[in-house]
């Protein structure tokens, strides 16, 4: 067991009708004026954009907004949003979508806050020294940037897609209702419950230094996303599936699933950011086509995990040896991708890397990384292209 640091300094408020009390939570902020960032245009569509101006002009809460936020964020809209911010004197930015929205806010957040070009602390040449306070009503249970201190950010140019990690970004108030995320398709719906149990997966496969209460709250909130994404599959509308899904997005990313586990592996994060980057696919799409190849990769150097996995999570029933148990537990893992429709390699992700772009993911990957990833095994560039080459 390793000592940890655990802070969750976000206030959440959570239910049906949550998102109507935005308005009280910006006001008690005593902020001036207020950015409200979003995305493509479901917020529109719902008609949640209206009821947050709404509730913000009830509380006599000023605003200007910021839509265009796009999957895997651009750094372009971010210069955007800082100059608009200084413009117009905001002092605290709302953002209402999912966590590309989330993490463009923080971005923002940091480029008013921090001198100098935002970009650089995603390039990790510098550390942010501020961060203009955030908060968020989320509307697709997925990437925990809700109460994470992560940010993604995507530079067009070259595709390069980065994460910056700091305290100060964690959102001052996340508001659920988990109602908002009704209108998601299917599709994002299945990404979401994907990414909501890689977060787990990530802190949970690792070399060693687990705690088992740490381990049973993960292994029950992995059981509980599987069981609720299947009902979500059948029954979109499911309200209580929904809830359920929505606070383990929060649970898994908050730091809850890692205390005591050293920081966890996230190789498959960083091999799926490449692919993000380049490709620009659903992060929790392609987290689902490397997961099984980066596991088969590691399985015997952290193999009393994955032989716990295949037993607790995925229940079930022990092989001949610890080889095949584990072995059986990967196996039901890409089973059960399948049957929510999430790919199990890129070519089910939709996606073909030449030989030369594969070449590129991994040298990429090591550059963006220091030259390693992983806990569960340590991965070189050599190992990231073998992995991304199994996954074809
Ligand atoms: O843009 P709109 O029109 O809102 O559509 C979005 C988008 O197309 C749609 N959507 C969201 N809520 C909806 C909805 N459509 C209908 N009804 C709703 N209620 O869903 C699509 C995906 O949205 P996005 O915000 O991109 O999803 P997600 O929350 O999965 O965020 C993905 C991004 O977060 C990063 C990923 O890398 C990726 O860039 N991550 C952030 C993390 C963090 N900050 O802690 C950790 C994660 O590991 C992840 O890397
Ligand atoms: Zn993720």
């Amino acid at each position: 067991m390793f000592n940890f640091e655990y802070y969750t300094p976000t206030r959440v408020v959570f239910g049906k009708g949550a998102a109507d009390k935005v308005g009280q939570l910006v006001k008690a902020q005593n902020c001036k004026k207020v950015l409200i960032h979003y995305g493509g245009g479901s917020v529109k569509r719902s008609g949640l954009l209206d009821r947050i101006k709404a509730s913000l002009s009830a509380e006599g809460v000023q605003y200007v907004e910021l839509g265009g936020v796009v999957p895997n964020p651009h750094i372009s809209l971010v210069y955007k949003g800082i100059e608009l911010c200084r413009q117009e004197g905001v002092d605290f930015i709302l953002a209402v979508g999912g966590g590309s929205v989330i993490d463009s806010a923080k971005a923002i957040g940091y480029g008013l806050a921090t001198p100098g070009d935002v970009w650089d602390l995603y390039e990790h040449v510098k550390t942010a020294t501020g961060c203009m306070p955030i908060g968020t009503v989320l509307t697709i249970a997925a990437a925990g940037s809700e109460m994470s201190n992560s940010s993604v950010i995507t530079k067009e140019e070259g595709g390069v897609k980065r994460a910056y990690d700091d305290d100060l970004s964690r959102p001052r108030f996340a508001v659920m209702d988990p109602e908002l995320t009704m209108t998601l398709p299917d599709y994002q719906t299945a990404c979401g419950c994907t990414d909501i149990l890689m977060h787990t997966m990530e802190r949970y496969f690792t070399s060693g230094g687990n705690m088992e209460i740490t381990d049973s709250i993960a292994e029950g909130l992995m059981r509980t996303v599987m069981k609720n994404a299947v009902i979500l599959r059948d029954e979109p509308k499911n309200y209580d599936a929904r809830a359920e899904v929505m606070w383990a997005g929060s649970l898994s990313h908050n730091g809850l699933t890692g205390c005591g586990n050293n920081g966890g592996d996230w190789a498959t994060h960083m091999l799926e950011h490449e692919l993000g980057g380049m490709f620009d696919v659903a992060h929790g799409a392609g987290l689902a086509a490397v997961w099984g190849s980066w596991a088969r990769y590691v399985m015997k150097d952290c193999l009393p995990r994955f032989e716990k996995f295949a037993l607790n999570v995925m229940g079930v029933e022990p092989g001949e040896t610890p080889e095949a148990t584990a072995l059986k537990g990967i196996e039901a893992m890409e089973d059960f991708y399948r049957s929510i429709k999430m790919p199990t390699n890129m070519k089910e992700l939709g996606i073909a890397p030449t030989p030369e772009q594969v070449a590129t993911l991994a040298r990429m990957c090591a550059a963006a990384t220091g030259g390693q990833i992983g806990s569960a095994k340590v991965l070189k560039e050599a190992d990231m292209a073998a992995i991304y080459k199994m996954a074809l």
